[in-house]
C-alpha cells in the first residue's frame, strides 16, 4: 500500500515557497491553528475536510462502510476522529522511521510543524486500542500529496480494522474453533486463494510472540479478510470463474508479518490492503495509554485497568475508493466529489451490484508548460500538482511530465508538464482553459521562481 510505496520514492529537498505559509492562523473544523513554514495546505485541501463523503447518506463510500461494517457486526464502528494529528500520532507512534520519506512536506500535509493532516487511519490505532477497543473499524478521510491522474486524489478515505485477542490458553482455543469455522465457510464458496506461508524470514514472527499463537492469528487475519473479500467481491464471480485473491509479503513499520492483498478483477490484480500482526509496542503504548487515563477516572479504591499490554492482535487498512471503483466500475476518482445527480442518483443505499453508466465524457484540452527551475531547487512534481489542483480544482484530469533535462553548459535543469483539463459535467471553452494556464504560470513564477521558457 501507499506507506510502503512511499519508502520506494525519491524526494526531492525541495522547500516550497508557498503561498499559503505564513500567513496567519489556518480556520480548519472551528479552531485556529498557527501556521509556519512547514504549512503546506491549499484552500482546495482545506475546503474537503468538513465533506466526509464516508458519512453521507446514499454516496457510494458511505454505502461500502456501511456493508463492511456489517459484515463485522460485532465490531464497534468509528468514523468521527478529527484529521488533524500530529506527526509524532501519525508516525512515531507506529515506529515509523524518522527518515521515512512520507514524513516530508513533500509528501504530506502539514498545518505547522506540529500538525498535519492524518496519512492514514491507522494514525488512530493507539487511542483506539488505548480505549480498551478489542474489535473495531475506524473509517476517514486521509490526506496525501501526489501526482494528479484518474486514480490518485490528494484526499481519499481508509478504513482501519483490528482485532485483539488474549494471549492464554482459554482464548486462543476459541480463536482456533473461530479459525476452523471461518476456514468450512470459505471451502464451501466459489474462491481461490493463493497464498503463502504465514511465517518466512523476511517477515517474521516477533520476539515477544509464542510461534504457535502468532500463526493462529496470522490465520485468523487472513480468513477474515478472506471472507470480507467475498462478501465484496464474490457477487461477480461466477461458477465458470471464481473469485481469484491473493496475498503477498509486505513491509510495514506497525505489522510483523505484513501482508498485501490483491484481488483479480476484469483480467488484473488490483492491490486492494495492506494488513499484518500488530508490532506489540504498539499495543504497549496503548496499554500505558489507557491506564494512564483511566487512572484519572478511577475512583480512589481501584483503577480499571486493561492490560492491552498481555494481548496479540491483527491489524488492515483498505482503500475505500479503490474498492468503489473496481465494484461500481467507476472510472475517474475525481467522480467521488461531485454533487452531480447523474452520479449520485445511481447508487442506492446498501447495493454494491451497480455498474456506473458514465453519463458523457466532455472534451479535453490540453496544455503544456515548460520552465527552468530555479537553480538549486528543482521543482517537486507534488508541488505542482497541488498548485495546479489549487488553481484549476476538479477541472484538471491528470498532469504529466513529459520532459526534464539539465543543460550540459550551465547546468541548469529544465522540466515540461501536460496539463490535461476536463470537466465531469460540461464543456471547457478553450477561453477558459487558457485563463486558468495563465493563473498557473503567474503562480509557478511567483511561487516557484521558476523561468518559463
Ligand atoms: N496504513 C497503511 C497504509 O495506508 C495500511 C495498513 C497496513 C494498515 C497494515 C494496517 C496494517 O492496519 O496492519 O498504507
Amino acid at each position: 500500500m501507499h506507506q510502503l510505496r512511499l519508502l520506494q520514492k525519491c524526494h526531492g529537498a525541495y522547500r516550497r515557497l508557498s503561498s499559503s505559509a505564513n500567513t496567519g492562523p489556518l480556520e480548519i473544523l472551528g479552531a485556529h491553528h498557527p501556521t509556519d513554514s512547514f504549512t503546506n495546505v491549499g484552500p482546495s485541501i482545506l475546503s474537503k475536510i468538513p465533506l466526509r463523503l464516508h458519512t453521507q447518506p446514499g454516496h457510494p463510500l458511505s454505502t461500502l462502510r456501511s456493508i463492511i461494517e456489517s459484515h463485522f457486526p460485532t465490531y464497534s464502528h468509528l468514523s468521527s476522529f478529527s484529521p488533524l494529528v500530529t506527526p509524532f500520532k501519525n508516525f512515531d507512534e507506529l515506529s515509523f522511521p524518522k527518515d521515512h520519506p512520507g514524513r516530508s512536506p513533500t509528501d504530506s500535509y502539514y498545518i505547522n510543524k506540529n500538525l498535519m493532516l492524518r496519512t492514514h487511519t491507522s494514525a488512530h490505532e493507539v487511542d483506539v486500542f488505548g480505549r480498551g477497543e478489542d474489535k473495531w473499524l475506524l473509517t476517514a478521510d486521509v490526506y496525501r500529496r501526489d501526482e494528479i491522474d484518474a486514480s490518485h486524489y490528494p484526499v481519499f478515505h481508509q478504513m482501519e480494522g483490528a482485532r485483539l485477542f488474549s494471549a492464554d490458553k482459554a482464548s486462543m482455543k476459541e480463536l482456533e474453533e473461530d479459525n476452523e469455522y471461518l476456514e468450512r465457510v470459505l471451502e464451501k464458496s466459489n474462491i481461490i486463494i493463493e497464498d503463502i506461508p504465514h511465517i518466512s524470514p523476511s517477515n517474521p514472527v516477533q520476539e515477544t510472540h509464542d510461534p504457535v499463537h502468532a500463526e493462529l492469528v496470522a490465520k485468523n487475519l487472513k480468513l477474515s479478510l478472506n471472507s470480507l473479500i467475498l462478501r465484496l467481491f464474490g457477487g461477480a464471480a461466477s461458477n465458470a470463474e471464481p473469485l481469484r485473491v491473493r496475498w503477498i509479503e509486505a513491509y510495514f513499520p506497525f505489522t510483523s508479518p505484513s501482508f498485501e492483498v490483491e484481488v483479480f478483477f476484469r483480467g488484473k490484480w488490483l492491490e486492494i490492503l495492506g494488513c499484518g500482526v500488530v508490532i506489540q509496542s504498539t499495543l504497549d503504548t496503548a496499554s500505558m495509554f489507557y491506564s494512564c487515563s483511566s487512572f484519572f477516572l478511577s475512583t480512589g479504591f481501584y483503577t480499571l485497568y486493561i492490560d492491552v499490554k498481555n494481548k496479540i492482535g491483527w491489524a488492515f487498512g483498505l482503500g475505500l475508493e479503490r474498492i468503489a471503483m473496481i465494484l461500481y466500475s467507476i472510472p475517474d476518482i475525481r467522480l467521488f466529489w461531485s454533487t452531480d445527480e447523474r452520479f449520485l442518483s445511481q447508487f442506492k443505499p446498501g447495493d454494491i451490484t451497480t455498474t456506473f453508466k458514465a453519463y458523457s465524457k466532455f472534451p479535453s484540452c490540453f496544455k503544456d508548460v515548460s520552465f527552468w527551475n530555479a537553480v538549486a531547487a528543482p521543482l517537486h512534481e507534488n508541488d505542482f500538482c497541488d498548485l495546479v489542483r489549487d488553481v484549476a480544482g476538479d477541472l484538471v484530469e491528470d498532469v504529466k511530465m513529459i520532459d526534464s533535462f539539465v543543460h550540459p553548459k550551465t547546468n541548469r535543469s529544465s522540466t515540461c508538464y501536460r496539463i490535461n483539463y476536463r470537466s465531469m459535467d460540461r464543456s471547457l471553452s478553450n477561453e477558459e482553459v487558457n485563463e486558468l494556464q495563465k493563473v498557473v504560470v503567474a503562480r509557478l513564477i511567483d511561487e516557484f521562481r521558476v523561468e518559463i521558457r
